[in-house]
């Protein structure tokens, strides 16, 4: 197949798209400030085609899109960063999945997956203990810390909807816990970069939140998720459509302790303003849905994540 990844030289489209070319797919990353470190460090550009352009961009996306048979929208504005830049943020994240929905309509697109987020449902408080963990039924409440966030994606996953349902178009996608793993740089992933790859590398770090709770994925299975649900019979999809990928939870004390053991004479110092979770984030999600639809388990628990994160950083370094 050939498969067009926005966003694509992220931490998670960079990995997808290796993913994709190892498994014999054409792919092309589009991505509006493409970093050749992504891409270097996900095996190089063999089978894999780097281009620059804007989502927000009808001209950039339509030539990106007009000869491929699924679209991976990434690109997106991360987290508690849209609180700063709500003007920007909106134009990112409701333009510009409307304007790559409207291209792979246009030229014919099959399939267009999406990233969602966990940050659709609120915080583990605001349901009832019998509804935790949280499955894809749940009413999504918006986690309160990044609510423009949260609304963008709700807002992504009714116009994948209304794409379905009036154009036809096949529009699917995950929502995934907060994703650890070698090239975050932005939002969450960033920040657990900084404290994990810093403590691993020999840097001293402060740890804040240290009591807040937080449910981590592997960058490696978000990636492979996303590779699944593009290549997946589109007759496996029957009335769900936007899947969570399920996590570890932990509270940043025990990852910081966890990350103490792999790493012995790591300096890490940990705060704690009291927050019970990470900027509102539920914590209790079940993946469960998706490894029976995909028929993939996630690979990482947080140990072996946390040791092929540290690993990899060292090897960097
Ligand atoms: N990382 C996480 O913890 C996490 C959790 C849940 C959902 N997600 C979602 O997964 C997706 C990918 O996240 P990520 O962590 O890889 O993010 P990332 O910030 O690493 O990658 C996003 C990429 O989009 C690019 N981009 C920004 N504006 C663009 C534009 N106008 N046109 C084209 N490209 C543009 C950036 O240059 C960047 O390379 C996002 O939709 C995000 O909301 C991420």
């Amino acid at each position: 197949m050939r498969v067009l990844v926005t966003g694509g030289t992220g931490i998670i489209g960079s990995l997808s798209g290796r993913k994709l070319a190892d498994r014999g797919h054409r792919v092309r990353l589009l991505d509006l400030a493409p970093d050749p470190v992504a891409v270097a460090r996900n095996g190089g550009g063999d089978g894999v085609e780097v281009v620059a352009g804007d989502v927000l961009s009808f001209g950039d996306v339509g030539a990106a899109a007009r000869d491929v048979d699924v679209v991976v929208h990434l690109a997106y504005s991360l987290g508690e960063a849209t609180n700063r830049r709500p003007y920007a943020a909106t134009q990112l994240n409701v333009q510009g999945t409307a304007t790559v929905l409207e291209a792979a309509r246009l030229f014919g697109v099959h399939r267009v997956v999406l990233a969602s987020s966990i940050a659709v449902y609120g915080s583990d408080g605001a349901y009832a203990p019998a509804e935790l963990p949280l499955t894809e039924d749940a009413a999504t409440r918006l986690a309160p810390g990044m609510p423009l966030y949260g609304a963008g994606k709700l807002y992504l996953e009714q116009l994948a909807r209304v794409y379905r349902t009036t154009h036809g178009l096949l529009g699917v996608g995950i929502r995934p816990s907060p994703v650890y793993g070698p090239g975050g740089v932005r939002g969450v992933s960033g920040w657990l970069s900084r404290v994990i790859e810093g403590a691993a590398t020999g840097r001293t770090v402060t740890v804040d939140r240290g009591d807040a709770r937080i449910s981590l994925v592997h960058v490696e299975d978000v990636a492979e998720q996303l590779v699944r649900l593009v290549e997946l019979d589109a007759t496996a999809f029957t009335d769900r459509h936007f899947f969570n990928t399920g996590g570890d939870a932990t509270t940043v004390r025990e990852l910081a302790a966890l990350v103490r053991e792999i790493v012995p004479e790591a300096r890490l110092e940990v705060t704690s303003d009291g927050q019970p979770d990470v900027a509102g984030l539920a914590t209790r999600v079940s993946g469960r849905a998706l490894a029976d639809l995909v028929g993939y388990q996630r690979r990482y628990d947080l140990e072996s994540g946390l040791r092929a994160h540290i690993a990899a950083a060292r090897a960097t370094a």
